[in-house]
């Protein structure tokens, strides 16, 4: 077969072990021919786009980023946009298209996929925030990196007696948030789910110093508000898929708490530090399992779906329950993060 195949939205840890593993069983198991879009929708829409062969493949599987650039380009956004991605979709000779992305990028691939594109999806997000699959590749790295810093950021709070805020990405969803909060022993987690007032905040922070504890870690998701408005001066730049570019509630908190509580604070904004560098372990599986899933679905022609991860086995499951909606943290586990709020 010949496949054409996309990243697109944000990047993140994993993309290349997705890639690598689908050119691997493609091109030596199934004898497909692969062509990599460039830059997502971009790619098929301004046909631009490589010819993967094994030397593509070749010593990626620890990179960050992905191989074939990534973009948010939406063709929803151009007139005649959907036409001509599959104007061009014929014109590569395809047979199918495997689209690696989040909720924005899926939600384009479930629309091609209704308009008669064989399409197979691969859920891809730091964020961890799409539906009907248990993680998504990517999310284990970021966890892992804002812990680190939240480590890092103990020992300069401590020393220096201060109250630090770090604000981690997560626009709708505080998966991050809450597990790097939790593995990174935060006094307080504020995300989008759970929206607390500033005297909540504070409550932890004076009791902490009544009990000697003079430095306070504060971990606060970027699309994270407040019960009470005007805290937060965010930005309102919108991206091609009507995304407000987020980020700003950190340094509003830090300003508030330090003013209301007398305690020096400070604001660290993680931002794409996160979704750089090398992929965990646990990322390169998941991601090397989402490829091999992917072609075999093509192979299957299993169109319109999507990799899941359910437990520890790889599923197909609809694209559109993916997108439905934004999969937010669960009770359950913030409730385990808010013990350790005193
Ligand atoms: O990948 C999703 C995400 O990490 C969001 O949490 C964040 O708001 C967004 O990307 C920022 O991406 P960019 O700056 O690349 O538009």
């Amino acid at each position: 077969m010949r496949i054409g195949l996309l990243t697109g939205g944000g990047d993140c840890p994993g993309l290349n072990a997705v890639i690598r593993a689908i050119g691997r069983k493609g091109i030596v198991q199934y004898k497909d021919e692969l062509i990599g879009l460039k830059n997502g929708w971009a790619g098929l829409m301004y046909l631009n786009h490589i010819n993967l062969v094994r030397k593509n493949l070749s010593g990626i599987l620890h990179l960050g980023g992905t191989i074939l650039g990534s973009s948010r380009t939406n063709p929803e956004k151009e007139e005649g946009g959907y036409e001509r991605a599959i104007a061009n979709f014929k014109k590569l000779e395809l047979d199918a298209l495997i689209v690696i992305g989040g909720n924005d990028t899926l939600s384009v691939a479930q629309k091609m996929h209704e308009m008669g594109v064989p399409i197979v999806g691969v859920p891809k997000t730091i964020d961890n925030d799409i539906c009907a699959t248990d993680m998504t590749f990517g999310f284990d790295t970021a966890v892992s990196i804002a812990t680190e810093a939240i480590d890092r950021l103990h020992t300069t709070a401590e020393s220096h007696h201060r109250c630090m805020v770090v604000e981690v990405m997560g626009r709708h969803a505080g998966w991050i948030a809450t597990y790097s909060g939790i593995a990174g022993g935060a006094d307080f987690v504020l995300i989008p789910e759970e929206p607390c007032t500033v005297d909540d905040i504070i409550e932890v922070v004076k009791g902490r110093m009544a009990r000697g504890k003079l430095f306070s870690i504060i971990v606060v998701a970027e699309g994270a508000t407040l019960l009470e408005p005007g805290v937060i001066a965010q930005s309102r730049e919108i991206d091609d898929f009507g995304n407000v570019r987020l980020g700003g509630i950190g340094d509003g908190l830090a300003r508030v708490l330090e003013k209301r509580t007398g305690i020096e604070s400070r604001a660290v904004v993680l931002g794409h530090v996160q979704r750089g560098g090398t992929p965990t372990a646990y990322d390169r599986v998941l991601g090397s399992k989402y490829g091999v899933a992917a072609i075999d679905m093509v192979h299957n022609g299993e169109f319109g779906m999507m990799t899941s991860l359910q437990g520890t086995k790889v599923r197909a499951v609809p694209i559109l329950d993916g997108i439905k909606e934004s999969k937010t943290v669960d009770k359950e586990t913030y409730e385990v993060a808010k013990v350790f709020f005193e």
